[in-house]
């Protein structure tokens, strides 16, 4: 790797769930990955290259970094002190906010991987709880890591009698992903020890297991609620992490085939790099606020139908067309039609311009999962002919709109008995860890400052205050 320029540009990983018998924190070595950890992960270095900014007679040299995937950027950090200029990006459709370590994405190869693992292979061999350690901690554990993990998760796994009584005071109506943005900002009132501005190691692991636990809870305790039926505690002495949340939502035993599905779509959700609501997540840490108030950010970022709604908003559109007829071409031509807000939900991605590789994933596990369960759902054959039908049509294939991970998603939630309301807290109990991972690199990169984007005024100039009777 001739862009390493020396050790210091090496970020470090470390498991505190290593099994050595100081409980010593160590980085996972070359032995126990298999892979150098030197090619792990690094900071962005600069390159030879540069390019030159010439305004008002003055010349500004900018220079050029490049990641690990050999992606450029221009660095404008000193664009404003040496110019008195700023940027203007609607939507930061050019900005990168940060350098992360965590998940790789090139959408115009329809690629994913997360520290490096393509996403296809974590879909087929690992499971959620294994992927959620890999994002937050830089690499696979080991047994030993695995299980004290997943014990430290389990040992959060009983839910205050406060916050289950909040989430039972909401009306059965509510939609959970407001109760579950509410009570995670609740959380802040009852455990005041995670509050610090700067959390300790030890904290920061356990307030992160917690969450991974309580998530899991309050999401299934809201489904319960909007049902109108009793809370089902966890039990995770018996059950691994899917099993546990299908059986706090429907009771009884669970069928392994369901929880595999599970783990399917909660690894495929598990992180996308600085999407909406994980800058959000981003942001809010920023401030130093307290994770229960980052993560509850992320949730709200996440409910809006152009990120993470998008699953519930698929299901209505199908349902619609269900109700139509079945006729998919006239929604096609309301999707074109600039004078009609219609879009076709789970279409298009900001930075996919191929096929998003969840997509493809989901899309099979559809017909897998549909064909073990013996379920036949005329949405799914409503989806396929809509997504062949779109996918030939030049509106579509000139802007590069394909069916994102939310166009599929919603017909397994479906056949695994959740409810269309439910899907957007899905999505969000799978990015949990995502989040997890993400604010924990912030809040330990030493390039973090707080989130403050510049702005262009277009208001009035200065005038002067009139009283009411003058106006
Ligand atoms: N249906 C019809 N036209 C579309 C669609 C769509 N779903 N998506 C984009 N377009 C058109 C858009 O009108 C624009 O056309 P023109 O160039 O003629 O003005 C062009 O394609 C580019 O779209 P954009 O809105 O500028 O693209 P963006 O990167 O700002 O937005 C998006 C990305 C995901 C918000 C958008 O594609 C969309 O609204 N899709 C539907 C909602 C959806 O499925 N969201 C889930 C995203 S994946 C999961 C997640 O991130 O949470």
């Amino acid at each position: 790797m001739t862009h390493i320029t020396s050790d210091s540009n090496f970020i470090q990983f470390y498991s505190p769930y290593s099994d050595n018998p100081q409980g010593a924190r160590q980085a996972p070595t070359g032995a126990e990955t298999g892979e150098n950890t030197m090619t792990l992960a690094r900071k962005m270095p600069m390159t030879k290259n540069s390019a030159e900014l010439v305004y008002d007679g003055r010349s500004l040299e900018l220079p050029v970094l490049e990641g690990s995937e050999g992606e450029l950027a221009l660095d404008i950090n000193k664009l404003r002190q040496d110019t008195g200029l700023v940027t203007l990006d609607h939507g930061f459709m050019n900005t990168a906010s940060c350098t992360s370590a965590i998940t790789f994405l090139d959408g115009e190869r329809g690629i994913l991987r997360y520290r490096g693992y393509p996403i296809e292979e974590l879909a087929e061999k690992s499971n959620f709880i294994e992927v959620a350690y890999l994002l937050t901690y830089g690499d696979l554990p080991n047994s030993a890591q695995l299980k004290a993990y997943s014990e430290q998760i389990n040992s959060h796994s009983s839910t205050r009698a406060e916050l289950k009584n909040l989430i039972q005071s909401y009306p059965a109506d509510a939609h959970p992903m407001g109760v579950l943005s509410a009570v995670l900002s609740s959380m802040s009132a009852y455990y005041p020890e995670f509050l610090d501005q700067d959390l300790s190691k030890e904290k920061m692991d356990a307030v992160m297991s917690q969450l991974m636990a309580q998530v899991k809870n309050f999401s299934a305790y809201a489904y319960r609620v909007g049902q109108k039926k009793p809370l089902v505690d966890s039990n995770s002495s018996k059950y691994d992490y899917c099993s546990d949340f299908l059986h706090m939502m429907h009771g009884g035993e669970v069928d392994p085939e369901v929880a595999r599905a599970l783990n399917v779509l909660l690894i495929l959700h598990a992180d996308h790099e600085q999407n909406c609501s994980t800058s959000t997540v981003r942001l809010v840490g920023s401030s130093k606020a307290n994770l229960y108030a980052a993560i509850s950010a992320g949730v709200s970022a996440l409910w809006g139908p152009l990120h993470g709604g998008a699953n519930q908003a698929v299901i209505e559109m199908l349902q619609e067309i269900q109700a139509d007829g079945g006729g998919y071409k006239k929604f096609i031509a309301k999707a074109k039609d600039k004078n009609d807000g219609f879009r076709l939900m789970g279409f298009g991605h900001r930075v996919y311009k191929n096929f998003d590789p969840r997509a493809r994933i989901i899309k099979q596990a559809c017909d897998t999962i549909l064909a073990k369960l013996k379920i036949q759902d005329p949405l799914l054959d409503i989806a396929k002919g809509l997504e062949e039908e779109a996918l030939k049509d030049t509106y579509f294939v000139e802007r590069k709109l394909y069916p994102n991970v939310d166009f599929y998603s919603g017909i397994i939630y479906k056949a695994l008995n959740i409810p269309t309301n439910m899907f957007t807290v899905m999505f969000a109990l799978g990015r949990l860890p995502g989040w997890l991972a993400q604010w924990k690199e912030m809040v330990e990169s030493k390039d973090t400052k707080i989130g403050r984007p510049r702005q262009i005024y277009t208001g009035p100039i200065t005038r002067n205050y009139k009283a009411i009777h003058e106006r």
